[in-house]
């Protein structure tokens, strides 16, 4: 059975899981959330006060970087795998504005980065993974044969990321929800170490104005269609 790596990057709040999550149900291929793990590190550096206080202690984060265990559970009922740290179920908490307000701040940092990027990499060498975040096409897995890079404008990314937290019950504005998405953007497209942006041979992919069906359908196919090919090649 021919399996294919499939890397999806872009801005914040594209609906990179979202897309990512259907594309592994119907490949029945493992889904990988990378920017949990990141959320993961960033709830650790919090609890422990490196992040997110007064001032910042970065160093003593990177020191206590082998104090963080990160794994990912699959939870039959929901249908997905939520993130482990240290034992702990942190899915929900990883989740809260807090946690995005801080999470760039640590994903800018090399050891972070590169410890990530070694779990990441061995979860993904079977091939057959669908994962997301902002640098899989160009770091992680720079030979992933279908690697797609989404985009949509800042103000509908705000929108979408706005109604999933007031669903969750967060009491969030939705001016501090744009300016956290565009601040990320920034941070995340401007850093030193593996700055997001459009890996080499992605796919462009703007859903500003596209349902979740049609979205679906597209990819599924690139994805089929490479299948297709690679069986052919193999032959
Ligand atoms: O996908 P997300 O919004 O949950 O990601 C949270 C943050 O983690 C995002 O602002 C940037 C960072 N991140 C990263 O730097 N590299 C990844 N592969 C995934 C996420």
């Amino acid at each position: 059975m021919i399996k294919i790596t499939i890397a999806i990057d872009g801005y914040s709040s594209t609906g990179k899981s979202t897309i990512a999550k259907q594309l592994a149900k119907a490949l029945e291929y493992i889904y990988v959330d990378t920017g949990a793990m990141y959320r993961a590190v960033t709830l650790f550096a919090m609890r422990k006060g490196f992040v997110g206080g007064l001032e910042e202690d970065i160093t003593s984060l990177c020191d206590d970087l082998s104090k963080i265990e990160l794994r990912f559970k699959y939870n039959e009922a929901l249908g997905f795998s939520e993130m482990y740290l240290n034992n702990e179920n942190v899915e929900k908490a990883i989740r809260t504005l807090e946690v995005s307000k801080n999470v760039s701040r640590v994903a800018e940092l090399q050891k972070v980065r590169e410890m990530l990027v070694q779990i990441q990499q061995e979860m993904g060498k079977s091939k057959g993974i669908v994962m997301d975040g902002r640098d899989i096409g160009t770091v992680v897995f720079p030979d992933a044969e279908l690697k797609v890079f989404m985009t949509a404008s800042a103000d509908k990314r705000a929108y979408r990321r706005y109604k999933e937290l007031l669903d969750k019950g967060e009491k969030v504005s939705y001016e501090e929800v744009l300016k956290n998405v565009e601040s990320r953007d920034y941070i995340d497209s401007h850093r030193e170490h593996s700055p997001l942006r459009k890996a080499e041979g992605a796919i462009e992919f703007d859903n500003s104005d596209m349902g979740l069906e049609e979205q679906f359908e597209r990819m599924y196919n690139f994805a089929l269609r490479i299948i297709d090919k690679n069986k052919k090649d193999a032959n």
